[in-house]
């Protein structure tokens, strides 16, 4: 134990997305969808899909070196990982741990988090609670997910196989003295009675007498499941209030506010939840049209690129926002 400081703040961010570019067209080859269908209802143009190569531990892995990096610190400075993932290497051990051998961190902290789009954000609130309890001094966030090897590529899969794409994102966490920079808020929620309106079925533990039923590729219960219209609605209530929730709670504005980078579900639905505020549309980060949803990692990917591009400055306050599968909501007001 350290001890306890008076906050934390992201000491640097970093993001990784595998080479290969999946466009609308090439999907449309695949089965019924199209271009036009696909950017009118979600902003996607293009998402990046994985190899053997890249599985979510190596490309979590990838992003972790980035963000030290830019954080100017050593990998080896590291002493706790924690990665969110719905799609970990394998069903146990987590990835953390994978990624942890990968980068030679033997005997450090390791967690995975198990909250989908919101992962990343859960993910940032446990790494500051660790470092204000004093428990770690380097906290690795890891967001990190490969879709393409999950999802039906058949008419019948075709309204949640356009939505996702493959990536990792990475956030340093550590210690500052300064009470007005870093991570001041996080409003963390759930309502599991969301379970079965975006999730996948099978394989899972509570099947008797065999966790992977042989009927889970005829009756396609392995691949993701979603309630989209049901999703949509609840994302554009449940942003707004936790954004305004997280605001409240440190006094500032909307005005207040330089940034909203939020999770990359689907365009309408961010551009939905500024109107509803009455915030500016030209604050809001997108790039969903790059690589369609990639859950715990589409907020650490955003946030990166806004800070790589001078969006993020030193001094910008900025809010992170997410939703998704859980269901699970989340909102983390940051100083820069
Ligand atoms: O991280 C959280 C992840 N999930 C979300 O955020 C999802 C939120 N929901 C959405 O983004 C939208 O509901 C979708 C983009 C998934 C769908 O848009 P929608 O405007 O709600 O369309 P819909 O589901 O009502 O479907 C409209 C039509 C249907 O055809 P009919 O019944 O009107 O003839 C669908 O069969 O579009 C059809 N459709 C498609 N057509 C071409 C559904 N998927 C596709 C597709 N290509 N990929």
């Amino acid at each position: 134990m350290t001890g306890l400081t008076a906050a934390s703040k992201i000491l640097g961010t970093g993001h990784y997305v595998p080479p290969t570019v999946v466009t609308n067209a090439d999907l449309a080859k695949r089965f019924d969808t199209s271009d036009e269908w696909i950017q009118q209802r979600s902003g996607i143009k293009e998402r990046r899909y994985s190899t053997e190569e890249d599985p979510t531990s190596v490309m979590g892995a990838k992003a972790l070196r980035a963000a030290c990096a830019d954080a100017g610190i050593d990998v080896a400075e590291i002493d706790c990982i924690v990665l969110g993932t719905l799609s970990p290497d394998y069903d146990f051990p987590g990835s953390a741990v994978l990624v942890q051998d990968l980068l030679g961190l033997n005997g450090i902290a390791c967690i995975d988090v198990r909250n989908q789009c919101t992962g990343f954000l859960y993910s940032l609130a446990i790494a500051d609670s660790f470092v204000r309890a004093g428990m770690f001094k380097r906290v690795a966030v890891i967001g990190s997910e490969v879709h393409s090897t999950g999802i039906d590529f058949s008419d019948e899969g075709r309204d949640v196989t356009v939505l996702f794409g493959d990536g990792a994102a990475a956030a340093v966490v550590g210690p500052t003295d300064d009470p007005n920079v870093g991570m001041l808020t996080h409003c963390l929620h759930a309502d599991g009675s969301g379970a079965q309106q975006l999730w996948i079925p099978n394989p899972g533990s509570r099947n008797f007498p065999h966790r992977a039923p042989q009927t889970m590729y005829a009756d396609r219960s392995v691949y993701p499941q979603m309630n989209g219209r049901a999703v949509f609605k609840w994302a554009c209530t449940k942003l707004p209030e936790v954004i305004n929730e997280a605001l409240e709670k440190t006094g500032y504005t909307l005005d207040d506010i330089d940034l909203l980078v939020p999770h990359q579900a689907n365009r309408r639905i961010n551009e939905m939840v500024a109107k509803q505020l009455g915030f500016p549309q030209d604050k809001v980060v997108h790039n969903i049209e790059m690589y369609g949803n990639t859950t715990a990692a589409s907020v650490g990917i955003a946030l990166d690129e806004a800070r790589r591009d001078g969006r993020i400055v030193a001094g910008s306050l900025v809010c992170l926002a997410a939703f998704g599968s859980g269901f699970t909501w989340a909102a983390t007001i940051v100083r820069f």
